[in-house]
């Protein structure tokens, strides 16, 4: 296939004239291992990507069919291309990395309709050395003003039965558990998606900075088991985008690399994102948060009113106190707002009423006293239009009572009728969301929300998300299996920060014996699929600037294993991934920004492992205390999930440390400079 293409590719080049030079173009990465090939072919407009001297996409087509136009798709021109590269540093407000290396190389193609209306397309390829992003532009011009996207054409036509990790493609959630399966008998995804070549590199298609557009979802071809197209999320009308010229689509991604760490660390997302917009972002902050939470989905608390009510100004105040002792800055609260009661019905919350048993101005004057954050909460059941008429009523109220950070929530279908979670409507809602709160100074936290596409790059308030499957389905349903968690950082992960919700340390709930069933997916037999140790380990390796602790505080008190999310930083000067396989392990190291210690995370799936980790990371003019959290000799998820050891030894940047972890277990470690 490599062969046949290439020789085309070099006919094409040098000798016929049908394809002249000038209906070829390509483009290569910094270190010159990925190469883009552009061809304008008479029947159309076509990509292809080679890496390391292999076809890895083969020819696959561009373009668009509308409502009212022709398709958008042949019988072009190259008016005009300009190749260009660029290699620059920026500095993240918060995150992974302070600092972000982008480097590529562009290929800007402007093409014109030859015949008829003559329709202008440009289309914009970057090149990294982690991978390739393009872009379609549909430029101002006389005879397209408004454009109603019926298709976009885009096609991905990968080239072997890879080993594929995947969600099916739906328009409403992403809260499903990752496959394994050949890419033969994938039929449809959400992206990010991820490949695994029989020669060890690593393929994940994806799409950044999701602006005004809709959701892109793929569909397997009818004619080829390698191929994908765009499928994108439709209008209740069936159009997938409506737009004017000037557009530009979102950026669509194609991280490639050789090795699955490197994949894990990839910043081609981002990169793909336009830079901060938010002058003053002096009040945006990445935190540790516990909350009135945990209750609810065990069906010991409710957030309706009642003798279990979790919202209540008593216990809420517990909540601010221990933050307050622990090291923790922020305190979610759920259920503080009358409407419960309706939930599942149309516009069931105000938003703003406390209920009876909440005081929300004492509250807000009690975190403040102590120094923490009172997290808001505004679930809206779906009712994104009621949420977006209340913008400047939610938000100057929790602005007012000093609250600097929302969770939000759409749990059920979109109110509006026929509007998909991930349609080009809710696309505009989510954004909306983001920027009508940075007017405020509030950072959100989004459940149930549009997959995360680098948008944190341009507005740094928007921290983290769900779209996920989190830790609340081991609460009510048969839980997420061990494996989970070792494929997120290679799926899911790519695209941005997740709030998994990590922390559960009453595995069995042993200590939760009045639960009441709420759940219908709930059959009395949910647990936590985990080690202790393995908890400590996913503050590491699942990202979220606001990471929360999630079980109740009686279950942290007196947890000598708690000290690891006590002394747990948020925000990151660096961050290496030192080993990986998808869906069997991970092992991260972070360096926290604001001091010189390190913190380890390392996961397993439902197999025991054993690493030699090489401290190479730490500062070598130092020696460290490494406060180990591990799992105990006969730890396993199964049978004998809470066993810990914890013990403290001394190393420096030569050391080679052992890692055990048990069975569906993890390990922890802190390092910290010895004086
Ligand atoms: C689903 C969210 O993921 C969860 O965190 C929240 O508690 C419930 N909806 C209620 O809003
Ligand atoms: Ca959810």
């Amino acid at each position: 296939m490599k062969f046949k293409y290439s020789i085309i590719f070099v006919i094409c080049l040098v000798i016929t004239s049908s394809c002249t030079k000038k209906n070829l173009l390509s483009v290569s990465s910094p270190d010159n291992l990925i190469q883009v090939l552009f061809n304008n072919s008479e029947d159309g407009i076509y990509y292809a990507v080679h890496y390391k001297d292999s076809l890895l996409i083969k020819p696959s087509k561009l373009g668009f069919q509308f409502k009212n136009d022709g398709a958008l798709v042949n019988g072009f021109e190259i008016s005009r291309f300009k190749s260009t590269n660029s290699n620059t540093t920026w500095t993240q407000v918060w995150g992974e990395n302070e600092n972000i290396v982008d480097n590529f190389n562009q290929l800007a193609i402007s093409l014109q309709e030859k015949e008829g209306l003559k329709r202008q397309l440009e289309l914009v390829f970057k090149v990294y050395d982690d991978g390739v992003g393009f872009q379609y532009i549909i430029p101002k011009q006389k005879n397209i003003d408004s454009i109603h996207i019926t298709n976009e054409l885009t096609e991905f036509n990968l080239i072997k039965n890879h080993s594929t990790w995947f969600i099916p493609a739906n328009f409403e959630s992403y809260e499903t558990l990752y496959k394994n399966a050949p890419l033969k008998e994938v039929n449809s995804a959400n992206t990010p998606i991820t490949f695994e070549t029989s020669n060890g590199n690593y393929i994940s298609i994806h799409e950044a900075n999701l602006t005004n557009y809709a959701g892109m979802t793929l569909k397997k071809s009818e004619q080829d088991p390698f191929s994908f197209r765009a499928n994108l999320v439709p209008w209740p009308n069936g159009v997938k985008v409506k737009a004017k010229t000037p557009m530009k689509t979102p950026w669509r991604t194609i991280q490639i690399t050789d090795k699955a760490k490197k994949l894990a660390a990839s910043n081609l997302i981002l990169n793909l994102n336009e830079p901060n917009k938010l002058k003053n972002t002096s009040w945006i902050k990445p935190m540790k948060y516990i909350g009135v939470w945990w209750g609810m989905h065990l069906g010991t608390h409710t957030w309706t009113l009642g003798d279990r009510h979790g919202a209540n100004t008593k216990d809420t105040k517990k909540y601010i106190d221990f933050a307050a002792t622990h090291n923790i800055s922020g305190v979610l609260v759920e259920g503080w707002n009358t409407g419960w009661e309706n939930w599942g019905k149309r516009d069931a919350f105000d938003f703003v009423t406390p209920y009876s048993d909440f005081n929300l101005e004492e509250i807000a004057k009690y975190a403040t006293l102590k120094n923490i954050d009172f997290i808001g909460h505004v679930e809206t059941g779906g009712a994104a239009k009621s949420f977006e008429n209340n913008f400047d009523k939610i938000f100057s109220l929790y602005h007012n009572l000093g609250i600097k950070a929302v969770k939000t929530g759409y749990a059920g279908g979109i109110q509006t009728k026929g509007q998909y979670h991930h349609s080009q409507f809710m696309v505009n809602h989510y954004r909306a969301v983001v920027t009508q709160a940075a007017k405020y100074q509030i950072m959100i936290n989004a459940h149930e929300p549009i997959k995360p596409t680098g948008i944190r790059r341009t507005y740094p308030n928007m921290m983290t998300r769900e779209g996920t499957r989190g830790m609340e389905w081991n609460a009510w349903s048969s839980g997420n299996p061990p494996e989970h968690h070792t494929i997120l950082p290679f799926t899911r992960g790519l695209a941005g920060p997740i709030d998994y919700t990590p922390g559960t340390f009453d595995i069995l709930y042993k200590n939760a014996k009045n639960r009441v069933k709420w759940n219908g997916l709930d059959d009395g037999t949910s647990r936590v699929n985990t080690t202790l140790a393995k908890q400590l380990g996913l503050f590491v390796v699942l990202y979220s600037p606001l990471q929360m602790a999630s079980d109740l505080i009686e279950n942290y008190e007196n947890q000598p294993a708690f000290k690891f999310i006590e002394d747990f930083a948020t925000d990151w000067g660096k961050s290496e991934v030192l080993n990986g396989k998808i869906g069997d392990y991970i092992t991260i190291v972070r360096k926290d920004k604001n001091s010189e210690n390190w913190f380890l995370g390392s996961i397993s799936d439902e197999n025991k492992r054993e690493f030699d980790i090489e401290l190479k990371f730490l500062d070598e003019n130092k020696k460290y205390n490494a406060e180990v959290y591990s799992d105990g000799k006969t730890a396993d998820w199964k049978t004998n999930p809470e066993e810990i050891e914890i013990y403290t030894i001394e190393v420096d940047s030569n050391t080679t440390l052992n890692l055990k972890l048990a069975p569906g277990g993890g390990q922890a470690i802190k390092f910290t400079p010895i004086k």
